[in-house]
């Protein structure tokens, strides 16, 4: 049969080509692409995305250009467009990554891709590189001409949240006309286990800062009445949890229910690496806590490390806080919210001042439209199982806005980044046979697609 020639021949590509995708995962890897000038100078961001237009320009992409946005970053956009009355697929992925953090934590080079027991190991080698190195196998393996129009998009502050994007799209929407979007920036439910994501939740970060003091002052002379900056932050973070630790705040619902297919219980413990007799937080089914309710996380605090603290009473100290907000909540509202509860829960008349950060939107994908089923067909072709579906707790805030300024495109979220993957911590890595059946599901769903 003239389907079975063609998964035969797209797979031999694909895995021809291999090799050559280790080769050039490793040279993105090695790019410092952490889209913080504080952190890492933005030569590390500028040469990723040269490499990317070039890569794509080298696959078959007739047009590409960096385009600068408006948080100073650069979004590689290309075009080539497809055969007469052929549709366009457009094809996102992000070259900006997570700071490794510490290094020690890593137990190889974080910006070194390495290969152990099987998978590739380094910053961004899935989150989201792996997933550039994939779009580019799918345009190979296929050759151009391509059967459908492409257009590429690599985006440059992602993982920032600064919008910069988003913010293209909303000024130059004729760039990202497509009938369909491919979002190449989440995972399968597990390695082999072709998976589709129908929703993310959206994110909305502050900095709370507490001051009681006018400086510090002596533990034993004073402590006891005097108003303790950090055991005030303490009192007031923890304000944001109920017994059973769910995440609170006042004003916001957090009883939703998630109506598709569950996470297990083990397996969530599994994949988020929980100790051996550490329970679970908070109440409900899995997938309502990670998919379908809010949740609040302490990403960092400003205070005396241990090592170099003296016995004295803090004056301040505030806390980074990120607020993930499920499908159905609007994030400034959820952020809004959050700073009236900081506020209103500040103990012994604390001085609260809260920062807002980034705010996105969550996202429910459409899964019902001819783009999707073709998609599925190939995915299930190309890991030989059905197509599954979860959600997600992390957030891709782009998705809404393409979704309302590309309203006729179908937008599918899919990727190599599975559970063991360990986007955004120490020694990320990605399965190379996750890319290699991802770039052969693309290929064959590009091909299908434009017939
Ligand atoms: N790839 C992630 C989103 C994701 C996480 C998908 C987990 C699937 C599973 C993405 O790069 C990411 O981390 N986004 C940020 C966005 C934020 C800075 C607005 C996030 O979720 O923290
Ligand atoms: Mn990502």
């Amino acid at each position: 049969m003239a389907d079975e020639v063609t998964t035969r021949d797209v797979r031999s590509a694909v895995q021809e080509l291999m090799p050559t995708a280790k080769d050039e995962l490793a040279t993105l890897v090695g790019f410092r692409s952490v889209a913080d000038p504080r952190q890492f100078p933005p030569e590390g961001c500028l040469a990723a995305a040269n490499w990317v237009r070039e890569a794509f320009t080298a696959a078959g992409i007739g047009s590409v250009d960096l385009v600068e946005t408006v948080d100073g970053s650069h979004a590689v956009i290309g075009h080539q467009p497809g055969p007469p009355g052929a549709p366009t697929v457009l094809l996102y992925c992000h070259y900006d990554v997570q700071p490794p953090g510490d290094e020690s934590k890593w137990t190889t080079e974080p910006f070194e891709l390495t290969e152990r027991g099987g998978r590739w190991y380094g910053r961004g080698a899935a989150d989201c590189k792996g997933n550039i190195v994939a779009h580019l196998l799918a345009l190979r393996a296929l050759g151009s001409p391509f059967p459908v129009g492409i257009r590429v998009v690599a985006e440059g502050t992602e993982e920032m949240g600064t919008g910069g994007l988003e913010a293209l799209v909303e000024s130059r929407p004729e760039l990202f006309q497509a009938d369909m979007i491919v979002v190449a920036d989440t995972g399968n439910a597990a390695v082999g286990e072709p998976t589709a994501t129908v929703t993310l939740r959206g994110i909305a970060n502050v900095v709370v800062h507490v001051e009681t003091l006018a400086g510090e002052v002596h533990s034993g002379m004073f402590g006891g009445p005097a108003p303790d900056a950090l055991a005030a932050l303490v009192r007031l973070l923890d304000s944001l949890r109920d017994e059973a630790g769910d995440t609170v705040v006042d004003g916001l619902e957090n009883g939703q229910q998630w109506d598709g297919v569950g996470y297990e219980e083990a397996q969530f413990r599994t994949d988020a690496g929980v100790l051996d007799g550490v329970g679970l937080v908070g109440t409900g089914a899995v997938a309502d806590r990670v998919w379908a309710r809010p949740a609040l996380t302490i990403l960092g605090i400003d205070c005396p490390p241990v090592v170099g603290s003296a016995a004295a009473i803090q004056p301040r100290a505030s806390a980074r806080l990120n607020l993930r907000v499920p499908p159905g909540m609007d994030p400034t509202v959820a952020q809004e919210a959050l700073t009236r509860h900081l506020d209103a829960h500040a103990p012994w008349g604390a001085r609260v001042t809260v920062e807002p950060e980034s705010v996105g939107a969550p996202f429910r994908a459409r899964t019902d439209g001819p783009g999707y089923a073709a998609l599925a067909e190939a995915m299930a072709e190309a890991f030989g199982k059905p197509l599954g579906t979860v959600g997600q707790g992390g957030s891709i805030p782009l998705c809404n806005v393409l979704a309302e300024k590309v309203p006729g495109a179908e937008i599918v979220m899919l990727g190599v980044e599975e559970p063991r993957c360990l986007i955004h911590a120490p020694n990320e890595s990605v399965d190379p046979s996750e890319i290699e059946n991802l770039a052969v599901a693309e290929a064959l769903f590009l091909r299908s697609f434009g017939s």
